[in-house]
């Protein structure tokens, strides 16, 4: 019987494509994957345990439309969930559906429309002393808290509970960037105790299920029969942080591209009705989750390279989204391509960000104020780049004309 992940055997025998721990700049990685898909498109590494990347587009994508690659062995290189199963994201369909079922309304256009005025109030509130000081750190002062604030608003939070995502949030995004694993585990069990008290609250006083999250899965029947709570806990738990660190990484990214790009910031200022069009080719450009994992359940041969079950492969979605074969001039940022809707920022099929609409949304609202409250900005400092399973900038010093 095989055992799960890379053997012994394998990982020493195994040529190694390239090596996933080498230093990284916010630019550096991008030519190393242009290199992959072209030469070597399932790429071997040995670190963390060894790992395959797939980087072309039509790899990824038969990999995401094919159910013997499956989420619930690894679904994340590095391996980050140390702390129990997290449904949705850790289960695969038919265990994973009575989650999205209950999340996905969550979402829904009506949702949306009362969320964009208080994300809009915490977009102004975060950017106000910044922009009054005419400089700062976008990342650390402005797009790591709007996430968390919008988070805490979508989960309709009580004000306590709202103080300590803030705090426990950040702190478990500090512990996964810098791979601290016993921290990692630490933050994380504080949001397990806020998720708890979540459910508890909600169990005492349910709110109705179209409107809050902790109450839509204690309403959800599977077979007739309520949801586990221990799964209940870990889905809350697994929203407390999946939609907070991809737009934290993914508006210091714009903000790096803007800056490089003065003109780009005109015509955005001009014209704000191209944003939501910036933002989708900015989401396929500067994807912040490179990529998540996926395990085979039988061997697989792709790109010419036999892939063992039970090995974890990377779908390299940042790679996938600049892959030439799909997206003409894949680096270059061009408003208006005729295919944009393909990329892959977003992921796809059964696992497909449930959560996309008010990313969107929290990104044209952070782009709309930023633009309209500053007659340019540049870069002030070193981009300092987020690292594995993210990538783009963690840090970016900015300076603001008014
Ligand atoms: C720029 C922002 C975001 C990006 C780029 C992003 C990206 C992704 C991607 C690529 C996946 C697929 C994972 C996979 O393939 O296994 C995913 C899943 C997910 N996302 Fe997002 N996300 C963002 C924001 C959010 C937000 C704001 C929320 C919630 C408030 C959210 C909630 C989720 C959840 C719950 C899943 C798991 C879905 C499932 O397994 O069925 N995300 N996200």
């Amino acid at each position: 019987m095989s055992q799960l992940g890379v053997s012994p055997d394998r990982l020493e025998a195994l040529h190694e494509d390239f090596d996933a721990l080498a230093p990284e700049t916010f630019d550096s990685p991008y030519p190393i994957y242009a290199d992959l898909r072209e030469r070597c498109p399932a790429a071997f590494s040995r670190a963390w345990g060894g790992f395959w990347a797939l980087t072309r587009y039509d790899d990824v994508a038969a990999a995401l439309a094919d159910p013997t690659f499956i989420t619930s062995v690894q679904n994340v290189v590095p391996r980050l969930a140390f702390t129990g199963r997290r449904p949705p994201l850790h289960l695969d369909p038919p265990e994973h559906t009575p989650y999205r079922r209950a999340l996905n309304p969550l979402f829904s256009p009506r949702r949306l429309e009362a969320l964009e005025g208080p994300t809009r109030a915490f977009a102004v509130d975060l950017l106000d002393p910044i922009l009054a000081r005419g400089h700062g750190d976008i990342c650390e002062e402005f797009s790591s808290h709007l996430p968390v604030r919008v988070f805490g608003e979508w989960m309709n939070l009580p004000e306590h509970l709202r103080t300590v995502l803030r705090e426990a949030g950040r702190a478990f995004n500090i512990a996964v960037q810098s791979f601290d694993n016993e921290e990692v585990k630490r933050t994380s069990g504080r949001l397990y105790d806020m998720a708890r008290e979540m459910l508890e609250l909600r169990k005492a006083e349910p709110l109705d299920p179209l409107a809050d999250p902790t109450s839509a899965l204690l309403a959800e029947r599977h077979e007739g029969e309520p949801l586990p709570e221990e799964m209940i806990l870990g889905a809350v738990r697994q929203v407390l942080v999946v939609g907070i660190i991809a737009p934290t990484v993914m508006i210091g990214s714009i903000c790096v591209h803007l800056s490089r790009h003065p003109e780009l910031q005109d015509e955005l200022r001009r014209d704000p009705g191209k944003l939501p069009g910036a933002v989708e080719e900015f989401l396929r450009l500067y994807t912040p989750y490179r990529g998540f994992a996926r395990t085979a359940t039988q061997d697989v041969e792709i790109g010419g390279r036999c892939i063992l079950k039970d090995e974890p492969i990377a779908l390299v979605y940042a790679a996938a989204n600049r892959d030439p074969a799909v997206f003409e001039a894949p680096d270059e940022f061009r408003l208006g391509r005729p295919n944009i809707a393909r990329h892959l920022a977003f992921g796809r099929g059964p696992h497909n960000c449930v959560g996309a609409a008010l990313a969107r949304l929290q990104l044209r609202i952070a782009l709309e104020e930023l633009l309209s409250r500053t007659a340019g900005f540049e870069l002030d400092g070193d981009i300092k780049p987020t690292r594995c399973p993210e990538i783009g900038a963690l840090s970016v010093p900015l300076r603001f004309h008014r």
